[in-house]
């Protein structure tokens, strides 16, 4: 794996933000716990991706449905059918599975052995549901969390008299037996979708194409990922998703590649005229003049949580040789920086007494600590030097330190450093909170 993967993932772990799933019993092959740093950062995508959604001129409801999904809904999607599948290699020596798209030539790429015909596998799970166990009770967990959306069409439109164009929007867990999880967070059994369904005319819905792959991608721009690391790849024919008549994907270049984060998608009336067909339910639209009745197409944008953030993790990891912060026992190391824009970043202000034997200094500090801490997510750190903490706040993407020293005790003043640019400026006690509330905002998720 690439040096600088290996990096990011041993910061993870050192720090924190992630770790293998039930460790301590050997780990469960593709799925990851979130430490105090990794959901704080989750929490904050989320809500970025919140804002976007709900926060603009357009009608956007939120919706949470359940994980756990009667086969008749994934029959109607087509899940339950070829279209889920992926074609999966067996190695006839080793016995290990692979993805056929993922192997080149006969051979194993472990072993040498040589590798069966390839055979069609199913990405979803099974739940056997209640204590009878036969196959009538079976249900599966949810492999995108849209499907919930359009089983609720009717109750959607009808309890809040939604006007097409409308979009509901939704995150939340989704599953799928992946043959291959690989590349750390990236392809993983277990992880959290963000979708959005936007319904429209069908006449109207190349536009409205263009227009939700437009503002996806300024999202990503605004939160700090630069225009060279994204690109747009329309996907052919032949290799879109069962239910889609246009399909885009965003890919974000990571360390091991150009690799898709996002899916934009037009679904056509594909949902919901099978959910009509299997249910029997009518699921049409009636235009408000009651003149006519018609079946709205459906543009999807849906991201990863888990992906997005290791492509956020990704542009935000910066080594610096030697480091930054020189102090004794740093200045031969590698620094590592995470330049996580301001509204991720789980940490927002970290609070600093210069030295922790002057208890003056200690009990100052503590007061200032807790002036901050109801307002923004803020740590205390008194143990080593004031580089080597400088240096650990960096690490995990704080923005703002603040150092009480001596001079606090006379002046009431403290030091407030910025992690980018390192730059420090001394400020009253009094005017500490302002001016945080200030460097603090401006960021996204401000209204
Ligand atoms: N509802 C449409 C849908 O699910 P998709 O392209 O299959 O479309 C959308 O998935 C996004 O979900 C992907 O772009 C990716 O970010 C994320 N995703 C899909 N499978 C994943 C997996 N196994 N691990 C992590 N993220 C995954």
């Amino acid at each position: 794996m690439e040096k600088v993967i290996q990096n990011i993932m041993s910061l993870c772990k050192r720090r924190g933000f992630i770790f293998p799933s039930a460790e301590i019993y050997g780990g469960l092959n593709g799925v990851y716990d979130y430490g105090y740093l990794g959901a704080e950062l989750k929490k904050n995508l989320k809500q970025a991706w919140w804002h976007q959604m709900l926060f603009s001129d357009l009608d956007i409801f939120s919706f949470d449905a359940a994980v756990l999904t009667p086969k008749k809904v994934l029959q109607a999607s087509g899940h339950l059918g070829a279209g889920f599948e992926d074609k999966l290699v067996e190695c006839k020596s080793c016995h290990k599975r692979f993805k056929a798209d993922e192997v080149q030539g006969s051979k194993c790429p472990e072993c040498g052995g040589e590798l069966a015909e390839p055979k069609n596998f199913n990405l979803m799970m099974k739940v056997p549901i209640g204590v009878t166990g036969d196959t009538a009770s079976m249900a599966y967990l949810r492999p995108e969390t849209c499907q919930g959306i359009f089983v609720n069409f009717k109750n959607i439109v009808s309890t809040l008299r939604a006007k097409i164009p409308f979009g509901v929007a939704q995150v939340g867990k989704s599953f799928r037996n992946e043959i291959n999880p690989k590349n750390f967070v990236f392809r993983t059994r277990e992880f959290e979708q963000m979708e959005m369904e936007w319904f429209c005319e069908p006449i109207q819905s190349d536009k409205w194409f263009d227009y939700w792959l437009e503002k996806r991608l300024s999202w990503y721009y605004k939160l700090g990922i630069k225009k060279d690391n994204l690109r747009v790849q329309e996907v052919p024919k032949e290799e879109r998703a069962h239910y889609a008549i246009r399909q885009v994907d965003i890919e974000y270049s990571f360390p091991f590649g150009w690799k898709e984060i996002e899916g934009v998608h037009n679904r056509g009336d594909w949902d919901l005229s099978n959910h009509s067909k299997f249910s029997g339910e009518n699921l049409k639209y009636l235009a408000p003049e009651g003149d006519r009745e018609f079946s709205p197409y459906v543009i999807e944008t849906s991201v990863g949580v888990e992906r997005a953030l290791f492509a956020f993790l990704c542009e935000a990891f910066t080594q610096v040789e030697g480091g930054r912060t020189k102090t004794t026992e740093s200045n031969k190391e590698v620094e590592f920086l995470l330049r996580l824009h301001k509204s991720l970043a789980p940490v927002k202000v970290l609070v600093l007494p210069l030295v922790r034997n002057k208890p003056e200094v200690v009990k100052k500090a503590k007061e200032v600590y807790k002036l901050l801490k109801p307002h923004f997510l803020c740590q205390y750190d008194e143990k080593g030097s004031i580089g080597r903490r400088y240096r650990r706040g960096d690490e995990i993407g704080v923005p703002f330190s603040i150092t009480i020293d001596f001079d606090t005790l006379k002046r009431d003043d403290v030091t407030i450093r910025d992690r980018d640019t390192m730059k420090q400026e001394r400020i009253k006690i009094k005017n500490l909170l302002a001016l945080l509330n200030k460097y603090l905002k401006g960021t996204i998720n401000d209204k």
